[in-house]
């Protein structure tokens, strides 16, 4: 599992958008996937799981200002950085399941979060969490990596390249190839499906998506 430390909230910003093309795209249909299920001017309660540095959470903030964004993310220095960032949202340290009293939620975003569990065996576990604490109609939007990635495939190489041209050293090309090869991706749209249906979930719908990265849709049935 990678590690947000202090280093790595520091660098977020700028890093995020080197090492995947398409990070801005992605949250912005992310915000309008959003406003798919949830009215911009309702008082509505929308979780940020995995916030991060905030970015996706001062996006909602200026084009729904009468959401309720609560932020939930278990790196202290992350969640530093979105302090700086985000006035007015709930920010917490921790992991869902650390808060009771996050249920009836209208909505929950969580990008970049799925590929990042230490196990394959906590991804449906983090999205039954999800399905229990959401209302119903409620929308789910997960941004995750398309895996799994395979050595010497024109999609990594590809990304090495796009790396070696933002000027990062051959060393750390090296070491971050290798987390893509054995981080824990997740699985085939076939499983993904069961771990939805599973929750209490709609089948989870493509809203973007890239060689790399993809953002499903669904909503608590
Ligand atoms: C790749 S960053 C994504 C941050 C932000 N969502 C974005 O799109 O820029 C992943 C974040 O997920 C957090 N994270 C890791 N495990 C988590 C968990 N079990 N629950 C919630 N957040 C988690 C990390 O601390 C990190 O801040």
């Amino acid at each position: 599992m990678s590690v947000f430390d202090e280093e790595r909230a520091r660098t977020y910003d700028s890093g995020a958008r080197t090492y995947m093309a398409g990070y801005e795209s992605l949250h912005d249909m992310a915000r309008d996937g959003l406003a798919a299920y949830i009215e911009p001017q309702r008082n509505a309660r929308v979780l940020l799981l995995g916030v991060g540095t905030g970015y996706e959470g001062e996006q909602l903030q200026q084009r729904f200002p009468a959401w309720q964004l609560i932020g939930v993310d278990p790196s202290e220095p992350m969640l530093s950085v979105a302090r700086q960032r985000l006035k007015g949202v709930d920010l917490r340290l921790g992991v869902l399941d650390d808060f009771d009293d996050l249920v009836d939620l209208d909505g929950v975003l969580s990008v970049g979060v799925l590929h990042h569990l230490p196990s394959r065996e906590q991804q449906p576990v983090l999205i039954q969490s999800i399905g229990r604490r959401l209302r119903p109609g409620g929308a789910v939007l997960v941004g995750c990596q398309v895996g799994p990635y395979r050595e010497g495939s024109a999609r990594l190489k590809a990304l090495q390249a796009r790396w070696r041209h933002q000027g990062m050293a051959a060393e750390e090309i090296e070491e971050r190839a290798r987390l893509f090869l054995t981080q824990t991706l997740p699985p085939t749209r076939e499983q993904l499906d069961e771990w939805y249906r599973s929750a209490g979930l709609s089948s989870p719908e493509p809203l973007f998506s890239t060689a790399y990265f993809q953002l499903l849709a669904a909503h608590k049935v």
